[in-house]
């Protein structure tokens, strides 16, 4: 062949090794184990993120956005699959787990976060050159490419069925919630379009962190004097630390003097210990008490009154944070590993008892941004027995005119009125008590006697509340 012959050969790309972006690779690791071994991302991200400070290989920032990449992606995971199941040619659960956290990875940044459109696709093909390899990175950058030619609004006209045609598909899609949970949220919030839509969105957002200051041990003012801290909206004993702050940072948290507390389960207790009695205040009882939170705040309430608090938890290691959580309470207190349904202390023992019962935990999905798509409509009927047994024996466990509190941190129906009026049935020696007056203040709370809180309305998770009074 002759030189003039032949066709002049474009010079080959020289291979360039994958870059690794920390930030990235560490989102990628949170979202394998959340996926493949059905971690949580609040207990999986801490060690992750203090390894890479470890290393030096992060900052602050650094920190945040890795945060940010994993919450957003587990959060908005139903948006995105709709999107990514537009932009692929198979069905989802053909693609490989590992290119979907890829793929869902590189639509967050580039649907759910101000990214610019070329580093939010090529920081995913470099993620997926690394931990995938370069054939499956030309695929994660064929369909991100197709992804990033609409933004968020723009896809969800395209993906989600119209409202009018399916109202709890369409809301499921846009909010990113299985339909099911739309449907169980919307049954117990009532109302129309508007109240569904405000809660779902709330759901999405990231809860502030609320310290409780423990009566008798600090004091709200105390907290208030931390960075960034602003009073509570309910309880006089909460404070929040906005955007930025670090309860870890705070001396009385490191104390054990103030802890980090939800205000709807602030409430829950200051709710149980202002219901009216007649007779005694002396005993009181936390039949389901791990980790301890409401434990460790009706112990310091039961102190100021000089009442003693028995709190009570099955999983023994569960019962030594309660322990924890107690530690230091200015006030008598015992804390031990029971079953509930089978308690060692005799019938009609307490004064006041609170039963904080296991549940789906789907008022509080801000703060699990994983547990919505775990969680299935069959562990309604698991849960079902264990709350009506633990509320039957809480009945028995107080004394004629002593109040029971049945809570939840889930306003699903079959967990929270069923469940009541299952019980009380069988127990005509009971009456509800309105517990509506004894959270002044708070508005919004339901037509009673019980009380409903909500993200949307309140800014608190979605507790749930029913004061029961033994009669006779
Ligand atoms: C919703 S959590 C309670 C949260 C706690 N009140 C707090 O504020 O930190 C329910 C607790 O009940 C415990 N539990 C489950 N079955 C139980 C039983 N049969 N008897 C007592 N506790 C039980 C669980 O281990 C779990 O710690």
């Amino acid at each position: 062949m002759s030189e003039q012959s032949r066709r002049p050969r474009k010079p080959a790309k020289p291979y360039r090794r994958p870059q690794k972006d920390p930030v990235r690779f560490l989102a990628f690791e949170a979202l394998r184990a959340v996926d493949e071994r059905d971690a949580y991302a609040n207990l999986v991200l801490p060690p992750l993120l203090r390894k890479a400070r470890e290393k030096g290989d992060f900052d602050a920032r650094d920190a945040a956005l890795a945060t940010e990449l994993v919450y957003g992606t587990l959060r908005r995971q139903g948006t995105y699959d709709a999107v990514i199941a537009a932009c692929v040619d198979r069905p989802l659960r053909e693609v490989d787990p590992p290119v979907l956290d890829v793929l869902s990875l590189g639509t967050h940044q580039l649907l759910g976060t101000r990214i610019p459109t070329h580093a939010a696709v090529s920081s995913a093909v470099e993620l997926a050159r690394v931990v995938l390899g370069d054939g499956r990175a030309k695929f994660v950058n064929a369909v991100l490419r197709k992804v990033a030619q609409h933004d968020l609004d723009g896809w969800i006209e395209k993906v989600a069925p119209p409202y009018d045609d399916d109202p709890e598909d369409h809301l499921a899609v846009v909010h990113s919630h299985p339909r099911w949970v739309v449907s169980a949220l919307w049954d117990s919030l009532g109302g129309g379009r508007a109240g569904i839509e405000a809660l779902l969105a709330a759901d999405n957002e990231r809860p502030e962190v609320t310290l409780v200051a423990r009566p008798g041990r600090a004091t709200a003012e105390e907290l208030l004097r931390e960075d960034a801290a602003v009073p509570g909206r309910w309880s006089p004993y909460a404070v929040r630390l906005t955007e930025g702050g670090e309860p870890g940072a705070v001396e009385a948290v490191r104390e054990g003097r103030a802890g980090v507390q939800d205000e709807g389960s602030q409430l829950v207790a200051l709710a149980l210990a202002a219901a009216p009695l007649d007779g005694p205040d002396a005993k009181w009882l936390d039949g389901c008490a791990g980790p301890g939170g409401k434990a460790a705040l009706l112990g310091a309430l039961a102190a100021a009154r000089g009442a003693t608090l028995l709190a009570s938890e099955k999983q023994p290691h569960r019962a030594g944070l309660v322990a924890k959580a107690l530690h230091g309470n200015p006030g008598p207190y015992q804390v031990i590993a029971a079953d509930g349904t089978r308690p060692p202390w005799r019938p009609g023992t307490f004064d006041r008892v609170l039963v904080d019962v296991p549940c789906t935990g789907l008022g509080a999905l801000r703060r699990r941004p994983e547990a919505r798509w775990r969680r299935r409509p069959e562990d309604l009927d698991d849960f079902a027995p264990l709350q009506r047994g633990l509320l039957r024996t809480a009945l028995e466990s107080v004394r004629v005119g002593g109040v029971v509190g049945y809570a939840t941190c889930s306003p699903h129906l079959a967990e929270t009125r069923a469940v009541v009026a299952d019980v009380l049935k069988q127990h005509p020696d009971t009456e509800l008590i309105d517990a509506r007056p004894l959270l002044p203040g708070v508005p919004d709370l339901g037509e009673g006697p019980d009380v409903q809180l909500w993200p949307h309305v309140h800014g608190t998770d979605a507790m749930y509340l029913a004061l029961i009074r033994r009669t006779a």
